[in-house]
């Protein structure tokens, strides 16, 4: 089937090349000439595990334009374009809106439009009667792939959630995409049916859960820093517990990203326009926790080192996650920013986000306190601590007595607490974890 997608960043580029690798002929449309310029010469324009693969791949059933008008033709077009946050926390839908009208134009009768990106409750059925003139109609199909596991959560989702008109619309919707997905759905998928709200809610409901989640495992780490308690151990032992579940109980310098910190902001934001913000009250908890984890890594440094002025410290990471170059909303790098801003010399390492990362500490002027590189090693020479801030594999599994010649001062605080703590004590580290020591 002739498909386009529009908006190619992280969700659309992944959407398109995955939809051309189940065999559809796909237009990948963007309003980034370099983004577009990139994908078209089949190089992938951010660092994501198997994505360049699956360009080269499949670059003859792919195309991508700048232009509008290359979506003409095409049966089914995904929405697949950022829905960032707004200065006051809401969720600004300048992109979707400019997507929507700038597309029908070349709507025709019996087109469907598949909306994926993550938008407030209401927006579906807003859409629908601004595409229904055309002829064609709309769907919610949310995406819950993660960073780093993209191409795979893609090609094998956990489940495909359709959001639907309650008529014979929405039936025929959904022969269509089951028609899109039908190598996704011979697997064995779940799908489920539901109306547009219920859809939208779905999306941002997962976030919400994961956030929560991971925030209450880093309120445990407060009480056990208070205490002498271990979090890691308190999460293994409540994780064993299959009604809660080992994963995303991870303490650490807490979640960022593009998704997770906005979509909270967002859905609050969306339960108070509603009348209903007292049922959302507790995402203002989640996120102040999440704040507080980036902070908790300065106080630790300060009880260690004291006077941090003139220190040198190198922080591991830089991405908000490892596997990925995507530096949006990233612990890691607001910690490298404030212990710049308190007058350290910072060195930070990742093996993919330096680019990206050097590009916001210049607009932030703070080129002069910050040295980014790829070797971690090499960062780590003469530092008075080492601050491990995305637990990237070839950080976890360093050897720190290769490390303790280099350093200055033999202080590791593990923000992600992914490093082997007797290891890194026996190597004659002191060792500072995020609710364990
Ligand atoms: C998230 C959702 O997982 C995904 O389903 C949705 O579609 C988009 O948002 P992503 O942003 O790629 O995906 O990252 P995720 O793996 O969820 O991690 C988010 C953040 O939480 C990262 O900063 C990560 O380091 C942090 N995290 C995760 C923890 O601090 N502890 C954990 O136990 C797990």
């Amino acid at each position: 089937m002739k498909l386009s997608v529009i908006g190619c960043g992280y969700l659309g580029a992944v959407h398109a090349a995955s939809m051309a690798e189940l065999g559809h002929e796909v237009t990948g449309i963007d309003v980034d000439p370099e983004r577009i310029a990139s994908l078209a010469t089949g190089v992938a324009p951010f660092h994501e595990p198997g994505f360049n693969d699956l360009l080269a791949a499949n670059q003859q059933r792919l195309s991508f334009s700048t232009d509008m008008s290359a979506a003409h033709g095409c049966r089914v077009h995904f929405l697949a374009v950022g829905t960032p946050q707004s200065p006051d926390g809401s969720v600004d839908m300048t992109y979707v809106n400019q997507a929507v009208s700038d597309l029908l134009p070349y709507l025709k009768p019996g087109d469907l439009v598949v909306g994926k990106s993550t938008v407030p409750v209401g927006t579906a059925e807003r859409l629908l009667q601004m595409v229904a003139p055309t002829g064609a109609h709309l769907m919610w199909n949310p995406e819950f792939l993660r960073e780093g596991f993209a191409v795979e959560d893609t090609l094998a989702p956990d489940r495909l959630v359709y959001g639907v008109t309650d008529d014979e619309a929405g039936i025929k919707d959904t022969a269509l995409l089951d028609e899109v997905y039908a190598a996704i759905l011979a697997k064995n998928t779940p799908r489920l049916v539901m109306n547009f709200a219920t859809a939208e809610l779905v999306k941002v409901a997962a976030n919400s859960f994961l956030a929560t989640k991971i925030s209450f495992i880093n309120a445990m780490a407060e009480i056990a820093d208070a205490t002498g308690a271990n979090v890691t151990q308190l999460a293994d032992a409540i994780g064993h517990d299959d009604r809660i579940g080992r994963r995303f109980l991870n303490a650490g310098i807490g979640f960022g990203g593009g998704c997770l910190p906005k979509d909270i902001r967002g859905f609050a934001a969306r339960a108070t326009e509603l009348g209903v913000g007292d049922a959302l009250s507790f995402l203002q908890d989640v996120d102040d926790i999440n704040l507080r984890r980036r902070a908790r890594v300065q106080d630790i440094l300060v009880a260690e080192l004291g006077e941090l002025k003139g220190k040198k410290i190198a922080v591991w990471g830089l991405a908000f996650k490892p596997d990925s170059d995507d530096i949006r909303d990233s612990p890691a790098l607001d910690i490298v920013e404030s212990l710049a801003r308190a007058g350290v010399h910072v060195t930070g390492s990742d093996p993919e986000a330096t680019g990206p990362a050097s590009r916001r500490i210049a607009a932030a002027g703070l080129s002069d306190s910050v040295t980014l590189a790829v070797d971690h090693l090499g960062a780590a020479q003469d530092a008075d601590a080492i601050v491990v801030a995305t637990e990237w594999k070839h950080f976890r599994t360093t050897d720190p007595v290769s490390v303790a010649g280099h350093v200055k001062n033999a202080l590791v605080v593990d923000g992600r607490n992914c490093l082997d703590s007797d290891a890194w004590k026996d190597a004659g580290f002191v060792y500072r974890g995020m609710g364990r020591s």
